[in-house]
């Protein structure tokens, strides 16, 4: 008799490709089926991200609600970063969990469920050689890890705690998920680490020689994949040999995530990012000069321990030369097991206002990106279906784009001419058919 999952994902790209992983074992292994409805799940997991405090807050709330509605019998199990984080203590606070994995532990998942109590949250575990069973969300394109783990000390970030270091998964089992994925249909692909340009400097069995640039190469060569695109860059990796395979590979979408986290060079240093001001400025001008029509998002922190009015000024001094496409913007929030929590907060309101004041500019810079769009004709790879007679998909350089069409448009890259470009999504029209 089969049994249904029901799997919440929280979090980053990563934590959807665990639970994606998830997924896999326990449908080739243990004949699970995944369930929208927790009520009628026989296990419950909850993929859970740590990077800020909130989503850890309404942890335990959560379960407590699977737990008190759940099927009788259904079990209850913790993944993701906050079971690294916090381990046996979520059993010791909730004593309902069946079971607690860690963000490294993926491949455990068929045997800590039959352990109860069982907590697996070694973060030296070395999971970069395990091939998972195969299940993704998506038909059209596939998430694929290129590493786990991450080497650096950013001092504001809880993700090196929870993931441990940075191990390179070999080439060849790259290469050969990749071509699983471009045989079971995927036109594209998303290349996963945590500092994806970093690839090639540590792999398990010592050896070297192939870094992010020459795996990018090799993926583009794999037959059926159109589209390679990639997450998360780092700013300080971004060497010349790297914005070159970027420019001139026409396989690699144009957009790049640059996270810049703040624009003061004093804060950067006092965040580890290993760059300046002046280095991400002309990193993403070179992109600018390179791809004109690059598309390039950011990650911004504000008020870090210590941010005065004059950072701030710089970040959004940032903000306003580069003029990214797409920017996703926090408050500095304190993490255990990190250097800042230990420095001295930002007055509260002081924070909500630096905000406040970066989104408003950030909307009005978005609202003239948008503008700019009108009439221009882009490729665009359909992926889903939405109301109204409607299909969206991205353009090569990561635009939202809307077209009016039917199911017989999935799958198909197509050029579209935007009409009626809005904040989130550019309305277009279809050129014509494929033949
Ligand atoms: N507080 C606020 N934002 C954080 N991020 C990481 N750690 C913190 C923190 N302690 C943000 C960074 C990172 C993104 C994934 O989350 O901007 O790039
Ligand atoms: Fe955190 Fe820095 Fe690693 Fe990104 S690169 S996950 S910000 S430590």
């Amino acid at each position: 008799m089969g049994k249904k999952l029901f799997i919440e994902t929280l979090g980053c790209a990563m934590n959807v490709r665990d639970s994606e992983h998830i997924v896999a074992e326990l449908s080739t292994k243990e004949e699970y089926a995944v369930t929208e409805d927790f009520r009628e799940a026989d296990l419950i997991l909850i993929n859970t991200c740590s990077v800020r405090e909130k989503p850890v807050q309404k942890l335990f709330s959560e379960i407590g609600h699977f737990n008190k509605k759940k099927k009788e019998g259904a079990k209850i199990g913790v993944c993701g970063c906050t079971a690294s984080h916090l381990g046996d203590e979520i059993i010791r606070r909730a004593p309902y969990v069946d079971f607690v994995l860690g963000a490294r532990n993926v491949s455990k998942i068929t045997k800590v469920l039959h352990e109860k109590g069982a907590v697996e949250v070694d973060i030296d575990f070395d999971e970069s050689t395990y091939v998972f069973s195969d299940f993704r969300n998506s038909t059209y394109k596939a998430l694929v890890n290129i590493s786990i783990g991450c080497d650096k000390q950013c001092t504001f970030c809880i993700v090196p705690a929870t993931r441990g270091e940075e191990i390179s998964i070999p080439p060849e089992l790259i290469v050969q998920e990749v071509r699983r994925a471009a045989g079971s249909g995927a036109r594209e692909i998303m290349l996963l680490g945590q500092n994806v340009n970093n690839y090639g400097k540590s792999f398990s069995d010592g050896r070297r020689g192939v870094d992010f640039s020459d795996l990018l190469n090799m993926v583009s060569e794999v037959e059926g994949i159109e589209r390679i695109r990639f997450t998360s860059p780092h700013p300080l990796h971004m060497d010349d040999k790297f914005l070159e395979v970027f420019a001139s590979n026409p396989k690699i979408c144009k957009s790049m995530h640059m996270p810049l986290q703040s624009g003061s060079t004093r804060i950067l240093r006092e965040m580890k990012r290993g760059y300046t001001k002046e280095w991400f400025l002309d990193r993403a001008s070179r992109l600018r000069e390179m791809v004109p029509d690059v598309h390039i998002s950011t990650d911004i922190i504000v008020a870090f321990p210590g941010e005065t009015e004059e950072d701030f000024a710089e970040t959004m001094e940032v903000l306003n030369k580069v003029r990214f496409e797409q920017v996703f913007s926090f408050k500095y929030s304190p993490r255990p097991l990190t250097k800042a929590a230990e420095m001295e907060p930002v007055d509260p309101e002081v924070a909500s206002r630096r905000l406040k004041t970066l989104q408003e500019r950030q909307t009005e810079i978005l609202d003239e990106i948008a503008a700019e769009q009108t009439g221009k004709v882009c490729e665009v790879y359909f992926e889903e279906l939405r109301s109204g007679g409607t299909v969206a998909g991205r353009s090569d350089n990561n635009f939202m784009i809307q077209v009016e069409g039917s199911e017989a448009l999935l799958g198909l890259t197509l050029p579209v001419k935007i009409t009626n470009p809005k904040r989130m999504v550019l309305y277009g029209e279809v050129l014509h058919q494929a033949s």
